[in-house]
């Protein structure tokens, strides 16, 4: 069979939206956000459903694509491999084929792209990926929305990313592509992020090795777990080689006097990041956590009309 005939929109990567689409979408995300402060009902999907397939944990994404479908006037399902035919063997086509016919958006977190891309070429309805091993697209949404609701535009500004080169620093690169900003990279060697996608980015995006030399003149420091979720037997290995790139004090003392500090969650401190800078004055990091909500909601809409 042919694979995905309605092509409709998903959203596997940032790329999956043009610049002026992610900048609209993020707008968006805040105007949802007032109306929702103001107690105003917003509900244009009543009937609608969205299936939240989750093969790793998750507080935040979970509860936040829940939270959004209610709010929308529709409803979300989650699906666990461990009580479905997923975790006993079903071709992930076959599940895209039937999923689709009954729910109107399916969202996934997994470990393979490849996954997410399967699922989407054989569904019918919008594939939202909700964290894979590549990357992690929501989270950027929320991470662009945040910034700008604190200082303005991104466009033409510094960030440092610090730590592993990783999914988030995966969706980081592309979102130096689609919003226009520079990235600098600082993780060990041996952990550079996805080199492809360097050289695709390689106008904004740049690996320097050093934290100072990341976060000097940054008016943003971002950074993750040191090991991501099914690298928890690497751990220990990457505490020792990792150890020098704490986001620290110090470290956010080279950025720019008004550098915000983020970071997706859940964290650890006194490893990736010390408990001063993401308790600090710097931090928005539950601004990050509640803008999944808003920027999600955006997206359902922006995905759900779409497609209709
Ligand atoms: N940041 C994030 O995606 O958090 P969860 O793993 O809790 O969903
Ligand atoms: N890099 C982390 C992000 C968690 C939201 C992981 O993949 O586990």
């Amino acid at each position: 069979m042919a694979a995905n005939p309605t092509a409709c929109r998903h959203f596997l990567t940032l790329f999956d939206l043009t610049s002026a689409e992610a900048r609209q979408l993020i707008a968006r995300a805040s105007e949802l956000k007032q109306l929702l402060r103001r107690g105003q009902d917003y509900r244009p999907f009543p009937q609608r459903t969205l299936a939240m397939i989750f093969e790793k944990a998750s507080t935040r994404t979970r509860v936040s694509f829940e939270t959004g479908m209610v709010q929308l006037g529709g409803h979300a399902l989650f699906l666990s491999p461990r009580d479905t035919q997923l975790g006993r063997g079903e071709p992930i086509e076959d599940s895209a084929r039937v999923l689709s016919r009954m729910v109107d958006a399916v969202m996934i977190r997994t470990f393979e792209q490849e996954t997410v891309e399967r699922f989407a070429a054989h569904s019918s309805v919008p594939v939202i990926n909700g964290l894979t091993d590549r990357c992690h697209p929501c989270q950027l949404l929320a991470d662009m929305q945040t910034y700008h609701e604190h200082r303005g535009d991104i466009r033409g500004k510094r960030v440092a990313w610090i730590g592993d080169g990783n999914n988030m620093c995966y969706s980081f690169m592309e979102a130096a592509q689609l919003f226009d900003f520079e990235l600098q990279i600082a993780c060990p060697v041996g952990f550079e992020p996805d080199a492809a996608l360097l050289a695709a980015t390689s106008d904004r995006c740049r690996v320097v090795h050093d934290p100072a030399v990341a976060a000097a003149g940054a008016h943003l420091v971002a950074t993750d777990v040191w090991a991501s979720m099914g690298q928890e037997e690497e751990q220990a290995h990457r505490e020792t080689l990792f150890a020098p790139f704490q986001v620290t004090a110090e470290v956010m003392a080279q950025a720019a006097p008004e550098a915000l500090f983020m970071h997706c969650l859940p964290a650890h401190r006194g490893e990736e990041v010390a408990a001063a800078v993401i308790d600090g004055p710097q931090s928005v990091v539950w601004d990050e956590a509640e803008n999944r909500l808003h920027a999600q909601k955006a997206l359902l809409e922006f995905l759900l009309r779409s497609a209709s």
